[in-house]
């Protein structure tokens, strides 16, 4: 811990390129993810920020195939529903995207909040309890930058159900899935969203920042 202050211009410009080429990934190429790769980039999870020092996040491995058919059930049924949302162009665009590696990524991992954990004795969840939530959410990039840094892809998937995915894979009460995570390495690299390249939507051209 010898550095203090900024680091080196190398470093943050390398910082920026790694932000730039962090994609939610959906393809990857069957190729395994050694298991020490693995645990290095989990072990970005603590580093992260959590309100109260509560340190909210919870992993499930989802490594049985029952457990990977069920998931995998469970997003073909909410994907089917979710395309039902949409007419016209705009249908069969959904139709056409592909929003989730799960048949193919070779690490799959559910991540939940414990809404109920003691740590942290409540400091700043009074009033905002979600803040728990946001705290898992801050873990996950950590995690999404350290195996982008490693050359793996991490792709987030939220077309579920939650409550039926808790079931199959019986987590414990009181634990809120903040999303389920295809892990391994990509079948390809790119600096815009795969979302932007399918003509679904596009970056905003400014941030949306304000005075007041
Ligand atoms: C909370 C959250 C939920 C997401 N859920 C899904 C999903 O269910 N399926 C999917 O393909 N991408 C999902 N994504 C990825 C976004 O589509 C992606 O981040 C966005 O299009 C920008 O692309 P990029 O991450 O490559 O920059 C999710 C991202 C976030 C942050």
């Amino acid at each position: 811990m010898e550095l203090r202050g900024a680091f080196p211009e190398e470093f943050r410009s390398q910082l920026d390129l790694l932000m730039r080429l962090r994609r939610d990934v959906r393809r990857f190429r069957s190729v395994p993810v050694e298991e020490a790769v693995l645990m290095r980039c989990l072990s970005a999870i603590p580093l992260a920020p959590s309100v109260g020092l509560s340190e909210p996040w919870r992993i499930l491995r989802v490594d049985s195939d029952t457990a990977r058919a069920a998931a995998l059930r469970n997003f073909e049924k909410a994907n089917a529903e979710a395309l039902k949302g949409y007419s016209d162009d705009r249908a069969s665009k959904y139709a056409q995207l592909k929003l989730s590696g799960m048949r193919d990524a070779p690490v799959q991992l559910a991540i939940y909040c414990d809404d109920e954990t003691a740590q942290g004795h409540g400091l700043g969840a009074a009033t905002m309890p979600e803040m728990r939530r946001y705290s898992v959410v801050t873990a996950v990039t950590l995690f999404w930058l350290a195996l982008r840094a490693e050359g793996l892809g991490l792709g987030w998937v939220s077309v579920l159900d939650p409550e039926q995915l808790n079931r199959d894979l019986a987590a414990p009460a009181g634990w809120q899935l903040i999303g389920y995570f295809c892990i391994g390495y990509p079948e390809r690299q790119s600096d815009t969203p795969e979302l932007q390249e399918a003509g679904w939507e596009s970056r905003m051209a400014d941030l949306p920042l304000q005075t007041r």
